[in-house]
């Protein structure tokens, strides 16, 4: 059964057609521990989630919970501080919904960000990794919950992740700031706990770069919806069992504290080369 996810958010999709300022160009899912990136361009109007109807509270450290409508070089954003995880419970219409409100308001661009736990050994903690392909099998099948069957159409569209041209745009950023991007397949695990190391081997042995707990089903709707989508990790920390070290949340957001200018200096780069 697909679920309808239009009736489900009726009353938010009435709230934003009175309280949208204008039609943002690129929506930008900020990751654990990146969302300083919004006190980085300048924000016209922001709401707090939990004053929006129907949309859960994110119950995580460094996920502050806020839509920033904002501006940079010009281009219009939509910048999702704070994101909704699956391991927190919630179901799968509620963590998409970044991605709902970003296609409700016309994005063109969809770029999700998060933290990730290498595998790769050419991958260390303060890396950036553009995604060139994600592995989502664990959460197929409630992706499928709402896509229903799909039509044709949507599922040519399900195989633009990632999109060439907004990764060409990605790299071509990249380039001129003269960062190093590394490149490699994200592995999706529903957590709610970091993986076990013999999870973190198997992962591995089945060509996945680096791991994490959010992005492939908003990735995979977001592609299928028809937006231009594309994801980066910031390599927060080694896999579980790379190194004898214990993962931590902290850890996690210290590392991507350290990457933050980084990671802004790419993303504002290829913001100022979309169109
Ligand atoms: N595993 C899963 N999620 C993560 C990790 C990890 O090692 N690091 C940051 N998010």
């Amino acid at each position: 059964m697909k679920i309808d996810l239009k009736f489900k958010y009726q009353d938010l999709i009435k709230y934003f057609k009175n309280e949208t300022p204008f039609e943002p160009l690129v929506a930008i899912v900020l990751g654990s521990g990146l969302g300083g990136f919004a006190q980085s361009v300048k924000v016209l109007k922001s709401f707090s989630t939990f004053s929006l109807p129907g949309y859960p509270p994110s119950t995580i450290k460094g996920h502050e919970g806020k839509i920033h409508f904002a501006e940079y070089e010009n281009k219009k954003l939509l910048l999702f501080q704070g994101r909704i995880h699956f391991y927190e419970g919630y179901k799968i219409s509620e963590c998409i919904l970044p991605v709902f409100i970003a296609n409700l308001l016309k994005c063109k661009y969809l770029l999700l960000t998060n933290a990730a736990g290498g595998i790769n050994s050419n991958l260390a903690p303060g890396d950036l990794m553009i995604n060139l392909s994600l592995n989502g099998i664990n959460i197929k099948k409630e992706v499928a919950g709402l896509i229903g069957l799909s039509s044709v159409s949507g599922k040519n569209n399900f195989k633009n992740f990632p999109s060439a041209h907004f990764n060409k745009i990605i790299k071509l950023a990249a380039n001129k700031e003269k960062i190093e991007l590394k490149e490699g397949t994200y592995w999706f695990t529903k957590g709610p706990s970091y993986e076990t190391p013999a999870e973190v081997r198997m992962i591995g042995n089945f060509w996945g770069d680096a791991v994490g707990m959010s992005t492939a089903h908003e990735a995979i709707l977001g592609a299928y919806l028809g937006l231009e989508t594309a994801s980066i990790s910031c390599i927060t920390n080694y896999a579980a069992g790379i190194t004898g070290q214990k993962l931590s949340h902290e850890e996690v957001t210290a590392t991507a504290g350290l990457v933050e200018k980084k990671f802004e200096k790419l993303v504002k780069k290829t913001i100022s080369l979309l169109d």
